[in-house]
């Protein structure tokens, strides 16, 4: 694979190709960490993170240290120099001299394209803003194809924040790689960034837009997302709001005897805690399963570099 030293700003920074190859590696990964661990030895990712995260965070650093390699960085700005007026610009490129790659997560969107523009090292993006979080997309395609069997023609239906939700970006980007995609959208106003659905309607994923019972009724794949409430505008707006397309027990009896329900994490009311003892819930599953698509990632981006 040509992955190597290469920045993963956006899903489409990979092919399908690409893709599908990073998730045979990660199979064997998953099967086997053993066989991999020590390929990374003495090598150095850096986590700098200026927004919260558990998941993406956590993740990236098991994945590195399963491979034998390290890990600095930060989960916050407190304690950096950006709390003396440092700017976004140097504190990249202080840290490219102690690392081999580095993962952002940052609350503007186009963080991570810019510090790929700065350093020579690779920048993986974990997040920035409400724009992108193309490793979450490769989770959520991985645990598909895990449960799934493939990716091809498969029906995923949104629910909720589509609007402030990153991870909804890069998954209908990754999505639209494959054929015979359905969409099926259902939010309560939130809706899909026009530049991010002409892009699937272009690459042939058919979209339609219902509501959650529909939704839930037609969907093998359910993505539940997260109310925003940190990018919206108003908290007015967010109390309005996070209850509206709440995923109660009591509608999942229309769905589908095979659906699997996926969410990034972390849920709040969308997605009440009596799903968790439901056959089709899979979203701890999904979670786990970052360790080894993130080992995947790293191993093939940072190997030699
Ligand atoms: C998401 C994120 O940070 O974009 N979490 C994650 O990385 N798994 C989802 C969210 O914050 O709602």
């Amino acid at each position: 694979m040509k992955l190597r030293g290469r920045d993963v700003v956006s899903i489409t920074d990979l092919s399908r190709e690409e893709l599908d190859e990073l998730f045979r590696t990660a199979r064997l990964m998953e099967e086997r960490p053993s066989d991999y661990y020590g390929s990374l030895k003495g090598r150095i990712l850096a986590v700098l993170f200026f927004e919260p995260s558990t998941r993406t965070r956590l993740s990236f650093e098991a994945a590195m240290k399963r491979l034998g390699g390290d890990v600095v960085g930060f989960s916050s700005v407190e304690g950096t120099s950006l709390m003396k007026g440092e700017s976004f610009e140097d504190t990249v490129r202080t840290v490219e001299g102690y690392c081999d790659a580095m993962v952002i997560r940052h609350p503007a969107e186009g963080a991570a394209a810019r510090a790929a523009e700065l350093v020579e090292v690779p920048v993986i993006n974990g997040g920035d803003g409400a724009r992108e979080h193309p490793t979450q997309a490769m989770v959520d395609l991985y645990t598909i194809w895990r449960l799934r069997g493939s990716i091809d023609g498969v029906k995923v239906a949104l629910l909720a924040d589509l609007q402030h939700a990153r991870t909804v970006n890069s998954l209908v980007l990754a999505l639209s790689m494959y054929r015979d995609v359905k969409l099926l959208l259902a939010t309560p106003g939130l809706r899909l960034r026009s530049e991010v659905y002409e892009e699937a309607v272009k690459r042939g994923v058919k979209v339609e837009e219902v509501g959650l019972k529909e939704a839930v009724k037609e969907a093998e794949v359910l993505y539940v997302t997260r109310v925003q409430r940190e990018r919206l505008k108003s908290e007015e707006e967010y109390l309005r709001l996070k209850d509206a397309y709440r995923l109660d027990p009591s509608i999942l009896k229309e769905a589908r005897g095979d659906l699997i329900i996926l969410h990034p994490l972390p849920r709040r009311e969308e997605l009440p805690i009596e799903v968790d003892s439901f056959k089709a819930a899979k979203y701890f599953q999904q979670a786990h399963l970052g360790v080894p698509v993130r080992m995947a990632l790293l191993y093939e981006v940072m190997r030699g570099v």
